[in-house]
């Protein structure tokens, strides 16, 4: 009950603090030999790693990680289904290979004779560069994850599909990763061609439910466009310092680490099970990796209007929408099939807001894992991350093989 109530006053300090220091504060370069960078981080285990960039049509130049083929598997001459694999809000590439080979889905999909390509969205450690505008202006960050949806995943699927002379690809996202498909495929529904299986890890689109005291902070944020013009800033980059301070405030064996848990927990959902704790430093330094503040504001404004609907902008959404309010996003035309894998204890993710998904997307299915204490940041970081959820992630993808 006290730790219960640490770990909540802790998490809104943190918060703060975090927000603060990592506007102010100096880029982690993720230096440390131990702890290398992308793609370093894929290579030191003897797997095959490539770097792409790719500039969108409003200007952003994207990172993209690739596992082109995986050294247990030789046949890199003949031509290899694509995964793209895209990661959640505050998050990276990194998402799919930190937890190593034998378990992340990026070398387990690369070992099932995948191509294997990562995005990483505006605003992310690998992703803080224009055609024109520098990271330091407000209006660089003046996008939400509408933007990543509409302008970042064409530029990066039309590029993958171009590298590897392919007609379509699979789809797997992460929390926000599945929110950026959803506007994709509303917007522009071409993509239904072009994407031909959606996996969606923690799906968020409707945040009715939502339990995390974290998410309930953007309650507080008001909404309008003098507000707007105030907080284009970065959302939780990846700091030497903040980076730092949460590494070793989360280190085992220290008094700290049972608050630090807790303040995840907070965040995603109650379970100390599945993470491993001798973990957390390392996931911390690559984690949380920066976004806007528009698109965490942009989550506010679902969980307020109960709806999955574009950015409020207030009273100008009479100039931008022609409307009083915002246009919901339109599930109808998602053609293609999705296969929502769902945490019974995600404080974020609901299976209450998940099944009301499941409900409006034309072609879907439900799964839940099948362990009831399962929460948002176990899909990426569970000890048993490969049993209870890439091994399933392998066979719904299977299905449909010869695509
Ligand atoms: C890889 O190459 C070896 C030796 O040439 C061969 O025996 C094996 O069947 C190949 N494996 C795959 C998956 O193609
Ligand atoms: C795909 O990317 C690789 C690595 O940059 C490059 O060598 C290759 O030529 C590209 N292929 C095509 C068809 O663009
Ligand atoms: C936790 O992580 C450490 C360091 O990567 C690893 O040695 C250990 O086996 C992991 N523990 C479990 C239970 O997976």
């Amino acid at each position: 009950m006290i730790l219960a109530v640490w770990g909540k006053s802790l998490a809104y300090v943190c918060f703060l603090t975090l927000l603060l220091r990592g506007v102010t504060g100096k880029y982690n370069k993720n230096t440390r030999k131990s702890l290398p960078a992308m793609p370093k981080l894929i290579t030191q285990h003897g797997y095959p790693a490539e770097t792409h960039t790719v500039a969108t049509d409003d200007g952003y130049i994207l990172t993209m990680h690739r596992i082109p083929y995986s050294p247990l598997s030789n046949s890199t001459d003949t031509a290899r289904p694509v995964v793209f694999l895209q990661h959640g809000l505050i998050s990276s590439s990194v998402d799919w290979v930190i937890m190593g080979p034998g378990n992340g889905l990026g070398y387990l999909l690369a070992d099932a004779g995948y191509d294997v390509w990562m995005g990483n969205a505006r605003g992310n450690m690998y992703s803080t560069r224009h055609n024109k505008l520098s990271a330091m202006l407000p209006t660089f960050w003046s996008f939400s994850w509408h933007e990543m949806g509409v302008y970042d995943l064409p530029a990066e699927i039309d590029y993958i599909l171009t590298n590897t002379t392919q007609k379509s690809l699979r789809y797997v996202g992460h929390s926000m990763g599945t929110t950026m498909f959803y506007v994709l495929m509303s917007k522009k529904p071409e993509y239904n061609a072009k994407i031909s299986r959606m996996i969606a890890l923690a799906p968020v689109a409707f945040l009715r439910n939502t339990k995390s005291p974290f998410a309930s902070i953007t309650k507080l944020v008001p909404s309008g466009v003098l507000f707007d013009m105030v907080s284009n800033w970065p959302f939780f980059p990846n700091k030497k310092f903040s980076n730092g301070l949460l590494e070793a405030f989360c280190k085992r064996g220290t008094i700290t680490q049972k608050m630090c848990t807790n303040t995840l927990f907070q965040i995603g959902g109650f379970n100390s099970n599945q993470l491993n704790q001798t973990m957390l430093p390392t996931i911390l330094h690559y984690f949380p990796a920066g976004s806007s503040m528009k698109a965490w504001r942009h989550y506010g404004q679902l969980i307020s209007s109960g709806s999955f609907r574009e950015y409020d902008y207030g009273f100008a959404n009479i100039f931008k929408y022609g409307n009083l309010y915002p246009p919901d996003y339109n599930f109808a035309v998602i053609i293609t099939f999705v296969s929502l894998i769902v945490g019974p204890n995600d404080w974020l993710a609901s299976p209450e807001d998940a099944s009301l998904l499941h409900r409006k997307l034309p072609n879907s299915e439900y799964h839940e894992i099948a362990l009831p204490e399962f929460n948002h940041f176990d899909f990426l970081w569970a000890i048993d991350v490969k049993t209870l959820v890439n091994d399933k992630v392998l066979s719904l993808l299977e299905v449909d093989q010869d695509y």
